[in-house]
């Protein structure tokens, strides 16, 4: 047998394998490059992520694969002759689909009208035929316009709501899809003389708001929309049309008032509206649906200035990118027709947690920290892509005395996490307890990161720093300091949130070392700032107990645990805590702690504070928005 060897082709074959080898990993490794703050995360030779867990067990960075992400249900339609096909891509969903018009000019809070002729989802494909949409059910006139929008329910064939959407269609049959408003409009940042609007588009589009006969554009085109509107007056009600192809819509907003007006308003206040127990719209795969839309409605009805939620909106806690934005697009589906006309700021949690999961083959051990790399996909960026919250935080905790390297990014950023905004006379300081959040907390001492309910040191001189700031604004007298977990819980979180049942100990590790400051200690520096060393702190607006109750935090508080050894402090005046983590979370009930005998009020029915401020008046009422009847109340002296 004769062979010949080409040693050229070989060595060229050869030199193409290694190349490609080169760049894959190269590729994986610019995925995957462990933050310095972390320590006990290792790559293997393959460049998979790897940690040891207390016991020694290997896991592995893993991502289970899921179809319950946003993209199996949101732009998966095409026209047909009949109507709208919809191709969900999962041979596994069968089910319901529920469907119906959209009118948007004949209510100032849009919402699919839906038919009681239904579609079935079989091996992941349904039609819309709109032959059901025709003549008795035509509400929108589409047969003669041949344009409109239809809302769309995917239910399983279980009877679990998996997600309400939306698309958009021209024709009369033949059908076409077109670019669709998939989410939003909503107002952001509102000030005296400004606003930003902001929506997503299920096509990358220029769309235009019209306000005032002025016209604002898109610079480009994109799918995620932020348009600023400027040159207002303030306390004026404009109206706004969001145009988008042949299509548009049409709502109102009302600038703020001039700093210091000390004119009459009211704002609402509540946490906690992942989903929750009872079934049908309380657990839209993610969010309580039902509560927050009843939480929103009953504020529109008091005519509120703006709405404050502060965090665990979804059930969250995934390492699916496409899961969270799931989640996050069924919470924001639903506050949407109250957010086109009014602001709604929404917080983190921890429950907002996009995970890194660690886990062993068997599926026995798993072990989560927040994801990274953190300035592309950690959960504090990952939420700042979804709201459009104000920008001027604190950076991150880079450059803090523990960063293990002043040149590079270790830690998530706080943009649009922790911020504060101003509305007349009142401030509202928006804290974050779950940054650089380690979920699996008894694995920190082994990896890294930080505990639930503990304010990291850069975040703590901010908040030092804006309040001097505001206590020096004379057109400010009151200021509410919001944060997901309470100082002084009440129920499940006494072992965690401020108090870890009275133990200090707890903390965040950097770069394989603790930091000084235990979470007592840290609470008692927030403390100290909002209550001795400020005079206008009036509140602290907190969740995470899945309850409402009030807490009078003063000179008299029992607020230590009986052997803490640590330096305490002494309380000069008295403020209040305001839980209200009663938005539609599965409940928790009232547990004996020192501070017991300062509370008042405690309910486990679902909640929303409104608080009254006139000048230097302030009241509260606390509304139960599934029945309206006032739960308490309290006149702030
Ligand atoms: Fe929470």
């Amino acid at each position: 047998m004769n062979i010949k060897i080409d040693f050229k082709r070989i060595t060229l074959s050869l030199a193409i394998v290694l190349f490609s080898i080169a760049v894959q990993s190269q590729v994986k490794n610019e995925k995957t490059v462990i933050p310095k703050a972390l320590h006990g995360i290792q790559m293997d030779n393959e460049g998979n992520l790897f940690t040891l867990n207390k016991d020694g067990v290997k896991l592995y960075d893993t991502e289970n694969p899921t179809k319950n992400v946003l993209a199996t249900f949101e732009s998966v339609a095409t026209g047909v002759k009949e109507g709208i096909q919809f191709d969900f891509g999962d041979k596994d969903l069968n089910g319901t689909l529920v469907y119906g018009l959209i009118h948007y000019s004949d209510s100032k809070y849009p919402l699919p009208v839906y038919r009681s002729k239904k579609s079935k989802i079989v091996n992941g494909q349904a039609l819309v035929n709109f032959r059901y949409l025709k003549g008795n059910y035509d509400m929108t006139g589409w047969e003669d316009s041949k344009k409109g929008t239809i809302g769309y329910r995917v239910i399983s064939a279980n009877g679990s709501i998996l997600f309400d959407g939306k698309v958009s269609f021209s024709g009369n049959g033949p059908f076409q899809v077109v670019n669709t408003i998939v989410s939003g409009p909503f107002i952001n940042l509102l000030q005296p003389d400004g606003v930003t609007i902001s929506y997503v588009s299920s096509e990358k589009s220029i769309c235009s708001i019209k306000v005032n006969n002025k016209i604002y554009k898109d610079s480009k085109a994109t799918k995620a929309h932020e348009i600023k509107i400027d040159g207002l007056h303030p306390e004026t009600k404009y109206s706004y049309t969001l145009k988008y192809g042949d299509l548009e819509q049409q709502y109102t907003f009302k600038t703020n008032p001039l700093p210091g007006s000390r004119k009459e308003f009211v704002f609402a206040y509540t946490s906690d509206s992942r989903g929750g127990a009872g079934g049908g719209e309380r657990d839209l795969n993610g969010t309580n649906a039902y509560m927050i839309k009843k939480i929103m409605a009953v504020s529109a009805q008091k005519n509120i200035a703006f709405v404050q939620v502060t965090g665990d909106v979804i059930g969250g806690y995934k390492a699916s990118k496409g899961e969270m934005l799931l989640q996050y697009r069924n919470y924001n589906t639903a506050i949407e027709p109250f957010a086109h006309s009014f602001q709604i700021i929404t917080q983190m949690g921890n429950h907002e947690a996009y995970i890194k999961s660690f886990r062993d083959k068997e599926r026995k051990y798993h072990v989560r920290t927040d994801n990274f790399p953190y300035s592309t996909n950690s959960s504090e960026v990952l939420f700042a892509s979804v709201f459009t919250n104000p920008h001027n935080g604190p950076v991150s905790e880079d450059q803090s005395k523990y960063d293990p390297d002043r040149s590079g990014v270790d830690f998530p950023p706080y943009d649009e996490n922790v911020f504060y905004y101003t509305y007349d006379n009142v401030a509202m300081i928006n804290l974050n307890s779950d940054y650089w959040y380690t979920p699996s907390m008894r694995n920190i001492p082994n990896m890294g990161g930080n505990v639930h309910g503990y304010v990291m040191d850069n975040q703590l001189k901010w908040v030092k720093k804006t309040l001097e700031t505001l206590e020096k604004d004379k057109n400010i007298d009151h200021i509410f300091v919001t944060i997901h977990t309470p100082f002084f819980p009440n129920s499940a979180h006494i072992q965690d949130d401020m108090w870890y049942s009275g133990n200090n100990m707890p903390r965040p590790w950097i770069s394989g070392k603790q930091v000084d400051k235990g979470v007592i200690e840290r609470r008692d520096q927030l403390l100290d700032l909002m209550i001795n060393k400020s005079s206008k702190v009036v509140a602290l607006l907190t969740g995470d107990e899945h309850n409402y109750c009030k807490t009078e935090i003063g000179p008299k508080t029992i607020i230590y645990p009986e052997d803490y050894s640590p330096k305490k402090i002494q309380l000069k005046r008295t403020i209040y805590q305001i839980n209200n983590g009663a938005a539609g979370a599965p409940y928790y009930a009232q547990k004996d702690v020192p501070w017991t005998p300062f509370t008042t009020g405690f309910t486990t029915q679902n909640a929303v504070c409104f608080f009254t401020i006139k000048g230097n008046s302030l009241k509260m009422t606390v509304v139960n928005p599934d029945t309206l009847e006032e739960i308490d109340q309290l006149i702030f002296e």
